[in-house]
């Protein structure tokens, strides 16, 4: 056993380890680029086609991985994707970057895990790591993970090694950089643990041990509860500042002076992106399991469900305060936040949205696909209101002030603005 456990680490030390990354998206395909850049012949598999032949084209289709750093890894034989599994024979470290998405009636969907852990099982070999990064229930590498890695005849432990560890990237951050952000590592054994900690060391400067791979799932999505709750902390406190008339970015802004024991949360028009609003779900529901009932989840769940609602309501209220109703009103919103969308068109308002970096979106119901307008004196000269839902740094927002006839800022971007036709959350 020792020998088998040496002989995966030198592989790693010695860069002659080969990094297979399933799934090539926000998480695996920084990671696969990492994991190259640190000397390791890399391949990433994913199951949409398209995806991996623009990376054998050496392009990038995440806006923080430079296509420049892509084609340099190709062309020098570091980097490379294939859409099937069959291209992984050989790999010595297995990690699984799939979604991690909610069902419709909000419960885990590990679908993409199971099938990333099923493909992997013609091509596991004695000896090697496989390491799970997508976001979950605490349980499911030892629950899901394990008994269908091991219907490949060989055992988690003793024939390979098995363990968790979270990606904790933030896409769009330019503030922490990869190889800064340090990451969890949890083994099933204590030789798992060393060889997914010895794998991690190359590519990032701290690798911070817990002691399975439980306690990292568990590490992960408390981290995201924690954002959640605290959301929806401040959500509930700007409904009161509202309505006691208090301007709850000025109450922020003076709480966040204290040097310790606070930390600034900042309200918005409901929860958006692929972790915050999903993540918790996975734990609540895991929790049932053991008749407990994650309260402080369903709570925030239920407070920063209701934004996009209040969102509504002051929208009505402006437009009511200038003679106008929501029927018929034309509302430009930035950056497609579907719910508000739906909430706007129901009362018959004629929405439309701009968003630099999402050119259609297609709506559940009615089905139909809406294109972002250009954000041009015209554009804005046709609307009643702008609702600004994210704060996207290459928004024209002097423009905005300029020509556009009332704004809701939910994001307090126009802060310090004290512009009569700006309203903010
Ligand atoms: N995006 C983030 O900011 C972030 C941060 C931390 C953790 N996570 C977690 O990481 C996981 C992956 O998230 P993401 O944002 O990279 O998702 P993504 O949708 O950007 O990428 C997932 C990729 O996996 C591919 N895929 C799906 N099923 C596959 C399969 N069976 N085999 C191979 N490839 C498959 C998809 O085609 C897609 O390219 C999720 O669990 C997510 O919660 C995401």
């Amino acid at each position: 056993m020792k020998m088998l456990e040496s002989s995966l680490e030198l592989k790693i030390q010695g860069r002659t380890a080969r990094v297979g990354i399933i799934g090539l998206g926000y998480v695996g395909l920084p990671l696969a680029v990492e994991a190259a850049k640190a000397g390791f012949s890399v391949l990433g598999v994913d199951t949409d086609a398209v995806r991996a032949a623009g990376v054998n084209r050496g392009e990038s289709h995440i806006a923080d991985v430079h296509t420049q750093v892509v084609r340099r890894l190709v062309e020098s034989e570091r980097l490379a994707a294939a859409a099937s599994y069959d291209a992984l024979r050989g790999a010595d470290v297995l990690i699984i970057c799939v979604p991690t998405p909610l069902t419709k009636s909000k419960e885990p969907d590990l679908s993409y895990v199971v099938a990333a852990a099923k493909g992997c099982v013609p091509v596991l070999r004695r000896d090697c790591l496989v390491v799970l990064e997508s976001t979950t229930y605490p349980g499911t590498t030892v629950e899901v993970v394990k008994p269908a890695l091991e219907a490949s005849g060989l055992r988690a432990g003793s024939d390979f090694h098995l363990a968790f560890s979270p990606e904790r990237i933030d896409p769009g951050n330019k503030t922490h950089a990869f190889r800064d952000i340090p990451k969890i590592v949890g083994g099933l054994t204590p030789a798992c643990t060393r060889a997914v900690q010895t794998f991690y060391e190359q590519i990032v400067k701290r690798v911070v041990v817990v002691s399975s791979p439980t306690v990292a799932e568990m590490a992960k999505v408390y981290e995201n509860v924690f954002r959640n709750v605290n959301i929806a902390l401040v959500n509930e406190l700007t409904l009161l500042c509202n309505r006691m008339g208090v301007d709850v970015w000025e109450v922020i802004d003076a709480a966040a002076t204290k040097p310790y024991g606070f930390m600034p949360f900042y309200p918005g028009p409901g929860v958006g992106g692929h972790c915050i609003p999903v993540d918790p779900y996975y734990l609540s529901a895991k929790a049932r399991e053991y008749d407990f009932h994650a309260r402080f989840i369903e709570l925030a769940a239920t407070v920063n469900d209701s934004m996009p609602y209040y969102v509504l309501s002051r929208v009505t209220g402006a437009l009511g305060a200038r003679g106008k109703t929501l029927r018929g009103a034309r509302i430009m919103v930035l950056s497609p936040s579907l719910k508000i969308i739906q909430l706007l068109e129901k009362p018959g308002a004629v929405v439309t949205y701009h968003d630099p970096h999402v050119p259609s979106i297609t709506l559940t119901s009615p089905g139909e696909t809406i294109y972002s307008v250009p954000l041009t004196d015209e554009t804005l000269s046709k609307v009643d209101c702008v609702i600004l839902a994210t704060d996207h740094s290459d928004i024209d927002y002097q423009r905005l002030l300029d020509k556009a006839p009332l704004i809701i800022d939910t994001r307090n971007r126009l802060r310090g603005n004290t512009n009569s036709h700006v309203v903010r959350l």
